[in-house]
């Protein structure tokens, strides 16, 4: 089965209203602004193409019905994701990942924690057939952040439970703590890169009034989750951690209140839980300047998925 879930009526997104305007195109450009946009090129980039400005471009775009998704010009478009567990993370799945987004054009990616599983650094028992080197694992991390700044090169970092297994490590060798080289910062290259990092203790951090953190709430449920992250933090937010995906919206006479807990990029095969109820996949949200958003999730099915009328995956 395949399955787009819509999570916000599009009565939360509104977009501005354009103006009236004359233009004047010959039917070569109105041809090549057809075919532009059906390759998903932004309104910026057919105006580079054609020599006219991106605003007549947009705005000739909307009154001929040529607009595929809003303009990435007057929208910030972000994607969501997380809970790769690295090296437990699902190629394929990542492999989908890279192509949407090439097609998505995301202007940040949010990393919301979880990268990497950091399974050698671990307290609880761990299965000898899987153990592997902690460098071996920073190597794939190294190697996937490479990819995801190739194709959007403003990320943000939020560490998980998972990479806060390092600093726990390093609190029982205290004679290791502090050591910047051994800091996620070094490990992975981040000042390098630009990504900004937040740490796991840090409370949710707060974009256009929407709070990101990894999360440290598992509830049974899909959904249920973002029920006690509402609970715990109020407002509009995401969450990982619970690798189900689901949505909890509340309205009353004060406003509205919406919390997602986002999906996984791992295997659904983990040594610890047999046929965990997980769901893989991402997130998108279109950021106003005025504070307005809309979510999609976008869950992946037998590695297969369907965004805005088309079909990844084979
Ligand atoms: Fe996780
Ligand atoms: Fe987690």
């Amino acid at each position: 089965m395949i399955g787009e879930l819509s999570l916000l009526s599009s009565s939360v997104f509104s977009p501005a209203p354009y103006k009236e305007y004359t233009l004047k195109y010959t039917e070569k450009e109105i041809e090549r602004i057809t075919a532009l946009r059906g390759q998903n090129k932004t309104f910026p980039e057919i105006a580079a193409i054609l020599n006219r400005t991106p605003t007549g471009v947009r705005r000739y775009a909307e009154r001929n019905h040529i607009t595929i998704q809003p303009d990435s010009h007057n929208y910030i478009k972000v994607a969501f994701v997380n809970d790769f567990h690295i090296p437990f993370h699902d190629k394929i799945l990542l492999d989908l990942f890279y192509e949407f987004l090439a097609y998505f054009k995301p202007d940040k990616i949010f990393l919301i924690g979880d990268l990497l599983d950091c399974y050698s650094l671990s307290f609880f028992d761990k299965d000898p057939t899987r153990l592997g080197r902690f460098q071996d694992e920073l190597d794939i991390a190294n190697n996937v952040l490479n990819e995801l700044y190739r194709l959007c090169p403003d990320i943000e970092f939020w560490e998980g439970n998972h990479e806060a297994r390092l600093t726990r490590h390093l609190k029982k060798n205290p004679q290791l703590y502090g050591l910047r080289c051994l800091e996620w910062e070094s490990l992975l290259f981040l000042k390098e890169r630009k990504i900004k990092f937040h740490s796991y203790a840090d409370p949710p951090f707060g974009f256009h009034n929407f709070r990101i953190h990894h999360g440290n709430i598992v509830r049974k449920w899909s959904g249920f989750t973002a029920k006690g992250n509402q609970e715990k933090y109020g407002g509009c937010g995401i969450t990982g951690h619970s690798h189900r995906g689901g949505q909890f919206i509340k309205r009353n006479m004060a406003g509205w209140d919406g919390w997602w807990d986002n999906m996984c990029m791992c295997r659904l095969d983990p040594e610890w839980k047999d046929f965990p109820d997980w769901l893989q996949g991402w997130s998108v949200a279109y950021f106003t300047r005025k504070d307005l958003f809309h979510l999609e999730q976008i869950p992946v099915i037998d590695h297969k998925f369907l965004f805005h009328g088309r079909l990844f995956g084979k």
